[in-house]
Parts: structure tokens; sequence; C-alpha cells
């Protein structure tokens, strides 16, 4: 029979690598729980409408690359884009949002865009994500900015810029997005950039093609057209990020692909990568509650690409995790060692010592073969007249150096060593 391959564009962990993919979801993780964020476990399937409604109908998230289905009651279903959405239809549902405030939580999984699969761009991918919703205090928006950063530099990451803009609200949006649409009408632009400009203006401004680019240099931007709420807004989180020692740049022409961002946006860019080059983004979307039929609360949050930080920590050769998955391997030769073995196995791995054994009859040198291949640093080699005599042959896999070590004192010998 034919096998069967995965679905493509998806990526798949397995050790030994899978290790370095676990420790850095730990280690992004990490800053949010040292600040109080509150574990979310929420579906990855929600009906359709939360995203239209949460993320936007003409984003390309939405329009083009949502995995949807009716599921068998006719209900249309859709695989989650991304985060927001789901935790803030969980915070209304649950009425947490009634309660302290901000509600600060932190999810991790699976989230699906139907991509043009490549290096880094996948159709499955992970995030761990934070979300503070319900004050708007630019502290707030410094803190969880400076959560994103300190998750990337404990990877030991250096190579990649934080860049952040303001994307101003709903007082001075709307001035600047007519302006800017007058402003695309008057250039020589392809028939669907013009139809785009309408529906979406500022998505233009991160179009790619020199031509086009070379016309948008005098294009009006955001940040010089912000309301006086905006502009002290954003002051103040750049003055809590310098106190907060986060070095940024300015990105006034940052782009996002979601359309629920209002004030402080941001986007981690990692240098290494090639195109898919953003580890992380996120910002403010003091709207988005309220479009969801919730109170009129505000939030901000960050999504961080696991695969992508897990990418960078290679493109800039740090070493993330000890693939080695053992300890010690015994290779018990008769049936009264292997008895002797799955206990002592047992006891070890109570005491937190990561051990495994020889499983089926291999013999000697199969045996020792699979403890060299099993990553341990140790074999315990017990054969039936070892048993006899009280002792195990111990054996250290990198020098090939081999003690005899008395079997009553092999558990604490080996603790010794681990633990
Ligand atoms: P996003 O910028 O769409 O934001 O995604 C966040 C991160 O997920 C990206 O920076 C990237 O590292 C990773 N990512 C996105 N798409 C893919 C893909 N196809 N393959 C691999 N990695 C990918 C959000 O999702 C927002 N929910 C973040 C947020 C939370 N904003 C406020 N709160």
């Amino acid at each position: 029979m034919s096998a069967i391959d995965a679905p493509k564009g998806v990526v798949e962990y397995l050790p030994p690598e899978s290790a370095t993919f676990l420790a850095v979801r730990e280690a992004l993780a990490a800053p949010a729980i040292a600040a109080g964020y509150g574990y979310a476990e929420v579906p990855i399937f929600e009906h359709t409408e939360l995203f239209v409604r949460g993320v936007g109908e003409s984003t390309d998230v939405v329009s083009k690359e949502m995995y949807t289905f009716d599921d068998r009651g006719g209900r249309s279903l859709s695989l989650r884009p991304e985060g927001t959405a789901g935790v803030m239809r969980a915070v209304i549902q649950h009425g947490l949002d009634r309660g302290p405030l901000p509600m600060k939580l932190w999810y991790a999984g699976p989230f699906f865009r139907a991509e043009r699969p490549q290096h880094g761009r996948y159709r499955q991918f992970f995030q761990v994500g934070i979300e503070a919703i319900g004050v708007d205090d630019p502290a707030l928006d410094a803190e969880v900015v400076a959560i994103g950063d300190s998750g990337f530099r404990s990877l030991g990451l250096t190579d990649f810029t934080l860049e952040i803009t303001s994307l101003g609200d709903s007082t001075c949006r709307p001035g600047y997005r007519e302006k800017l649409i007058a402003f695309l009408d008057t250039l020589d632009l392809d028939a669907a950039t013009h139809a785009r400009a309408q529906v979406n203006p500022l998505r233009v401004l991160d179009d790619k093609r020199t031509d086009v680019r070379r016309q948008l240099v005098d294009a009006p931007l955001m940040i010089d057209h912000l309301c006086s709420d905006c502009v002290e807004h954003f002051a103040a989180t750049r003055a809590y990020l310098d106190a907060l020692r986060v070095s940024y740049t300015l990105n006034p022409r940052m782009v996002r692909g979601l359309d629920y961002y209002t004030k402080t946006t941001f986007e981690f860019v990692h240098h290494g990568l090639g195109a898919q080059s953003g580890i992380g983004g996120g910002g403010r979307y003091d709207g988005l509650m309220a479009e969801l039929g919730g109170q009129p609360l505000s939030g901000i949050g960050f999504g961080l690409g696991i695969d992508r930080a897990v990418l960078a920590c290679r493109a800039e050769g740090l070493p993330i995790a000890d693939e080695r998955r053992l300890d010690v391997f015994f290779v018990p030769l008769g049936d009264a060692a292997r008895l002797q073995s799955v206990a002592t196995v047992g006891e070890l791995r109570r005491a937190g010592v990561r051990a495994d054994l020889a499983y089926g009859s291999k013999g000697l040198k199969g045996a020792m073969r699979a403890a060299d291949r099993s990553s341990a640093l140790y074999a315990v080699v017990v054969g039936d007249r070892d048993l006899d005599a009280g002792v195990s042959q111990l054996k250290d896999l990198t020098t090939g150096e081999q003690i005899a070590v008395p079997l009553n004192q092999l558990v604490a010998t080996l603790k010794e060593k681990f633990l």
C-alpha cells in the first residue's frame, strides 16, 4: 500500500529537534507567566462570523486564507487563523471583563492560514500569545512589548529589531484614511491596486513593487496625522519603553495584516530569515470587544511565532535545548536481570533520573547498540551472574570506561551524577 504524507505546508517537530520547539515555546511564555498572565485554552475552531467581524472581512487572512467548513449541523466554522478574536470571545462569553482589570491572559497552540508555503511560512504554525484587556494605559502597552522582547532575548537572540508605530484611533484614523485615499487616487496604479486603495488604503503602503514604492515616497503617514490623545499615548508608551530599557525603531509604514489595530502597533523583525522575517507582532485593539458584542473595553496583545523563533535560533547558531532525552540506559542480560532492571529503572524515573532499558530480546550486541543510540550518557549492564554477585557494570558511553557498582548503591550513584 502507498504511504500517506502530511498535507502540504505543515511543519512537524520530531525528536531530537522537537526538544528545541518545546524549549522555545516555554521561553517565550515565561516572561508572561512572570508578569501574572493566566493561561487560556480556547478552541482551535470558532464560528466563522467571529473572524469575519473580529479580524476583518477585507483582510487576506479572512478573505483568502481561512480553512472554513460547515459542521454536521450546517454551521460555518473556521480553524482559527489567529488568537485574539477567540480570546476576546471567551472573555465576553464568560464575563471575565466584569472582574478586576486588566484581564491578562496567555495562550499557545496551532493556528491555520492557507498561505503559499515557503521557508518560515506554514499552513499550520504555532504562536505564544498574550492579551491584556480592559485598561487603556500606555504603561500596559510598554509591558506587553517588553514581554515579547524579553522572550526573544531570553533565547539569546540578538539579530532582530523591534519596530513600533501608532495606527491612530477612531478619532484620527477616518480623516487620515480619506487623505490617503485621495493621495492614492492621484497615482499611476493598476486597476486592482486602485480597487484595493478604496477598500483598504493602508495595505497599499505595504506594496513591494518598486514602481509603486517610488510613487509612495510622499504618501501621507498616520504618524503625522494622529489626534492629540494618540500623540500623547504614543509618547508615553515610548517613555515607558525607555524606562524598561527596551530599544526599538520607529516604522511609520508598518502595515499589519489584521484590521483590529489601533494606537500602539509593533513587530519583531529578524534579519536572518529572508522574506518571512516577522517573528512576532501585535498591538492595541480598542474597538474589538465592542465589535464582538462586548463592552467597549480596550485591549493590547501580541502573537510570537514559535516556528520562526526556532528558525531564528538556528540562523544565529544558538543551541537552545539539550536534545539528549536520557541519562542512563539499562542493558539486562537474562530474565532475572530484566526483572531487577525494570524495578531499578522505575525507581530512577520516580527520583527524576531519565532512564530507559533495552526492550525485546536483542542480545548483548544489539542492546549495546540501542544504548549507544539512546542519547544516554551511561549504560548499566546487568547479567544474571552479576545479580548473584550483587554488582552491575556502569559504562560511560562517551569514554567507554566501565566500572563495577554494587547493585544496592546503583540508584544512589546515578542520582548523584544526574540530580
Ligand atoms: P500576526 O502578525 O498575524 O498577529 O502573527 C503573529 C506571528 O505569527 C507572526 O509575527 C509570525 O511570526 C507568526 N506567523 C503568522 N503567520 C505565519 C505562518 N503562516 N507561518 C509561520 N508563522 C506565522 C496575530 O496573529 C495577532 N493575533 C497578534 C496579536 C495578539 N495582536 C494582538 N494580540
